[in-house]
């Protein structure tokens, strides 16, 4: 069964593999030495040729001169070979193009001239092939391109220019590119968009400019791009960001802005990107983001913010406050460069030890730990704007607050131990009034002032609290207890 099966499968490539021999495009020609012929492909490749080797037959389709020596394409030097579709010439020493190198192959759509040494193209170089489909000049050395370079490529759907000495993009270059989806202009030496040089681009779906020079971006150079679902920004040396755009850019999905040296996070941008789903800002110089930015960020799936200098005081709870709403990837890993006793540590860990972004207001601190039942869990979101308030409560009132408490527990309990000793009858009616303990707290302090003393004092010296477990204790509920006499029980609950 299984070997029937095998060599069904194996019979469909071997008839392919014969109709094609059958009518082999070198047929009036053998084929040329030290290349392998398969139908109408002709693959000379990793052969030291030095120029394109003759006898090619005029019927071929496919010819591949990837990995050999040529150092230059001459004149006309495809003539010949009109039914050509696709030409891969990467991998050589190819200096010199002629205008004329491509004369010839009209039909040509996709051709690979990476990881050459071309220095500089003529501005009619590309104008023998306008039904190119996919066009690569990446891995060159060219240090500019003609205005006009890329003149007549309607049908171009893509275009990789990566890792090539460019400073500038002529006005209006892709003018004509009309049908163009991908633009790959990373790696490069551009430092500034000319206005216009993107225009056209009415089809473009990804935009690369990574890995180049530019410092700041206004997206008002960009013109109506209206169908680019990505661009990517990442690892210039960008330090502001800035929209003049009188329209709103709803075609926007992906933006990658990491490894720049952007300090602000600009609303107004993102409140021209409605639709931007994935958002990078790796590795920039961040410390704060601000209510409006994150109220921007409307339709985020996926962020990424590590590698910034986050300020883990007040200023980052708008951000803090977003995350933890925030339902779709995320990097957890950012990590807080100020104020100093917080360096190094995860953001989310400081903001929570600190407790910098929590909404309990100021005067409502001694209250809110007298009652501790009526205190809002850790779930409550906070209120991002009261934070800057919380930030002026002085660690003494806060201890005051919890000495308060304590001694009003400690207070009670020697008030119902002392009772249940003297007059155990009365039990009842003490447990009633512990109910109303914060009404009734003075008068029972006058009363019970005598025998308190002794036990207050061993509470003061054994009480040694840090302020954060203080704190903790105060606004959470669910802070240690390092409690060594009474009150001990009222935080286990
Ligand atoms: C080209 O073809 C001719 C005969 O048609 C042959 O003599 C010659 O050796 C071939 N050259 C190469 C490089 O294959
Ligand atoms: C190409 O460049 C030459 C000068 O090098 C110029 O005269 C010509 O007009 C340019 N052609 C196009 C189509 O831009
Ligand atoms: C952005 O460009 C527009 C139009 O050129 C200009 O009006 C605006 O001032 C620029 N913004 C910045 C911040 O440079
Ligand atoms: C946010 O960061 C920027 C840049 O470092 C700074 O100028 C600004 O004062 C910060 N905002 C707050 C509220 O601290």
């Amino acid at each position: 069964m299984g070997s029937i099966m095998r060599g069904r499968r194996l019979l469909v490539p071997l008839l392919v593999q014969a109709c094609l021999l059958a009518a082999p495009c070198w047929g009036e020609k053998p084929c040329p030495r030290s290349c392998r012929c398969d139908g109408k492909i002709v693959y000379c490749e990793s052969n030291a040729f030095r120029d394109v080797p003759k006898n090619l037959s005029g019927g071929c389709q496919g010819l591949s001169l990837r990995y050999n020596s040529l150092a230059g394409l001459r004149a006309g030097q495809f003539v010949g070979l009109n039914q050509l579709i696709w030409l891969y010439l990467d991998h050589n020493y190819i200096s010199v193009v002629d205008a004329q190198a491509f004369r010839g192959i009209r039909r040509l759509k996709e051709l690979i001239l990476s990881s050459n040494k071309i220095t500089q193209l003529h501005n009619t170089t590309f104008h023998p092939v306008p039904n190119l489909r996919n066009l690569d000049l990446s891995y060159n050395k060219l240090q500019a391109l003609q205005p006009g370079q890329f003149q007549g490529l309607r049908k171009l759907l893509s275009l990789h220019i990566r890792s090539n000495s460019l400073k500038t993009v002529p006005v209006r270059l892709f003018q004509d590119c009309r049908n163009l989806e991908f633009l790959d202009l990373g790696y490069n030496r551009l430092r500034s968009i000319t206005r216009n040089a993107f225009q056209g681009l009415l089809r473009l779906t990804e935009l690369h400019l990574e890995h180049n020079q530019f410092s700041k971006i206004n997206f008002s150079h960009f013109p109506r791009l209206l169908n680019l679902r990505a661009l990517y920004l990442q690892w210039n040396r960008i330090r502001s960001m800035s929209q003049g755009l009188t329209w709103t850019w709803t075609s926007l999905q992906k933006l990658d802005l990491s490894g720049n040296d952007l300090q602000v996070v600009d609303a107004t941008v993102y409140q021209s990107l409605p639709n931007l789903q994935t958002l990078n800002l790796d590795s920039n110089k961040l410390s704060n983001v601000s209510q409006e930015a994150v109220s921007a960020w409307i339709s985020l799936t996926t962020i990424s913010l590590a590698g910034n200098v986050w300020d883990c005081g007040s200023s980052i709870c708008p951000l803090v406050a977003w995350l933890r709403n925030f339902r779709g990837n995320k990097e957890t890993t950012m990590i807080c460069a100020a104020p100093k006793e917080a360096q190094g540590e995860k953001v989310t860990d400081a903001v929570e030890t600190s407790g910098v972004c929590r909404a309990t207001p100021a005067p409502s601190v001694a209250t809110a730990a007298a009652t501790p039942a009526a205190r809002p869990g850790p779930g409550h979101s906070p209120a991002p704007t009261s934070s800057r308030e919380f930030e002026h409560v002085s660690f003494h009132k806060i201890i005051a607050g919890s000495v308060a408490l304590f001694l009003s527990v400690a207070m009670i309990l020697l008030v119902i131990y002392v009772s249940w000793k003297r007059y155990p009858s009365s039990m009842r009616q003490l447990q009633e009034g512990s109910a109303a303990r914060t009404r009734t707290r003075r008068k029972k302090a006058r009363e019970t002032e005598r025998p308190l003393s002794s036990p207050l004092q061993e509470y003061y010296v054994d009480y040694k609290p840090t302020n954060s477990e203080t704190m903790d204790m105060l606004v959470n509920g669910t802070g240690p207890c390092t409690y060594t006499i009474s009150g001990s029980r009222e935080c286990e609950v």
